[in-house]
């Protein structure tokens, strides 16, 4: 990573998931399921889902005013916002424009990123690069998704994983900061993206053909393919993360991967021979909130103790597109 006087720090955190909980017996009632089988295969109990008339914009903007009270500032300070998302309420304006609209951050930039559940990990990559090369001082991050929305409750394989939620953390530059994004690492496999495909102008008469059913606004996915994908990415990034910025893995407080399914999460533990308690996971009362998932991994983390200042952490996700991606970082 190229030096620079300036850091990025993390100066504040907040989260928002909706009130509403479909449980495992919830789904039971919707598609032939058992309780039993989605702990034991998915370590998921139940997970928060947005109603109706609630959208994208309406989460990340509750996570994003968290966040920026959490940080002591006020929306006039924030000089971009970027909002990682696969479920925006709108093509245009983007999530994060309404966002923008809605705390009254008349100075910022705005603009939403598409890397599926990895988004949070490349909208932070993106912020610090801004902050660090002097460009803006406070960016607002939000990983925010409403996966409900695109999610066939007929299809026993996907429905049972997906939950709404949103994070949001501010970074601000700082000079000579010991707090502060270590480095980064992005990656993408787009020969893999036929594994995970939500439609959207162009419907492709083999993807339609995937479905169980004639709602193409839906979330189609080769489980086993992602599964695999998706221990070996986090696994193969942490390892390449550790050898760039010259730590072992021993020497990292702390994991925060993306909740998609514990047994990825005990995967990759494993494959890193890595201490599981040193691992986070609130998947069981969540699931897979895609984008949102890791800052509100982050924010729990940081809320019930287990990180703290000093400690080196790494953020590690994985997803759609095919998408991987890993950031060292002191709190
Ligand atoms: N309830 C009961 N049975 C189910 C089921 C459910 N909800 N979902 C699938 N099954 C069945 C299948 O039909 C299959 O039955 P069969 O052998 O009679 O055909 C059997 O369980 C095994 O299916 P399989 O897909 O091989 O299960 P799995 O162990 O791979 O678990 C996932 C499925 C989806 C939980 C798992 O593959 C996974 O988590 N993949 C990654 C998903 C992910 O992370 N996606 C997001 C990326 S960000």
């Amino acid at each position: 990573m190229k030096q620079s006087r300036y850091n990025s720090k993390i100066i504040g955190c907040g989260m928002y998931v909706p009130e509403d909980v479909l449980t495992n017996s919830d789904l039971c009632k919707m598609v032939d399921t058992s309780d039993e089988w989605i702990i034991t295969r998915t370590g998921i109990s139940e997970r928060r889902i947005s109603k109706e008339d609630v959208f994208t914009s309406d989460v990340a903007t509750k996570a994003a005013l968290a966040a920026i009270g959490n940080a002591k500032i006020t929306p006039n300070d924030i000089d971009i916002i970027i909002v990682a998302t696969v479920t925006p309420d709108m093509y245009c304006p983007s999530v994060s424009c309404i966002v923008q609209k809605n705390i009254n951050a008349r100075g910022a930039s705005a603009f939403d990123l598409n890397a599926a559940c990895t988004g949070f990990i490349y909208g932070i990559t993106v912020a610090d690069q801004f902050l660090r090369n002097e460009v803006y001082k406070n960016a607002l991050i939000i990983g925010a998704d409403c996966l409900s929305k695109i999610t066939e409750y007929k299809d026993k394989k996907t429905c049972v994983l997906f939950g709404d939620g949103a994070g949001a953390v501010i970074l601000q530059a700082r000079e000579n900061c010991e707090s502060k994004i270590v480095d980064s690492l992005l990656g993408a496999e787009g020969s893999k993206g036929e594994n995970l495909t939500v439609l959207g102008l162009r419907k492709d008469e083999m993807e339609l053909k995937k479905r169980i059913t004639n709602n193409c606004n839906t979330i189609w996915m080769n489980g086993s393919e992602v599964f695999k994908f998706a221990v070996n990415s986090m696994v193969y990034s942490v390892q390449k993360l550790l050898k760039k910025i010259g730590k072992s893995i021993d020497e990292i407080s702390y994991i925060i991967p993306h909740q998609a399914n514990q047994r990825i999460i005990d995967g990759a533990c494993k494959k890193l021979n890595y201490k599981s308690e040193k691992m986070f996971s609130n998947v069981q009362k969540y699931g897979n909130m895609s984008t949102a998932s890791i800052p509100v991994a982050f924010y729990e983390a940081l809320n019930e103790g287990k990180i703290k200042n000093g400690d080196l952490v790494i953020l590690t996700g994985f997803g759609g597109g095919l998408t991987w991606g890993s950031v060292a970082l002191i709190i």
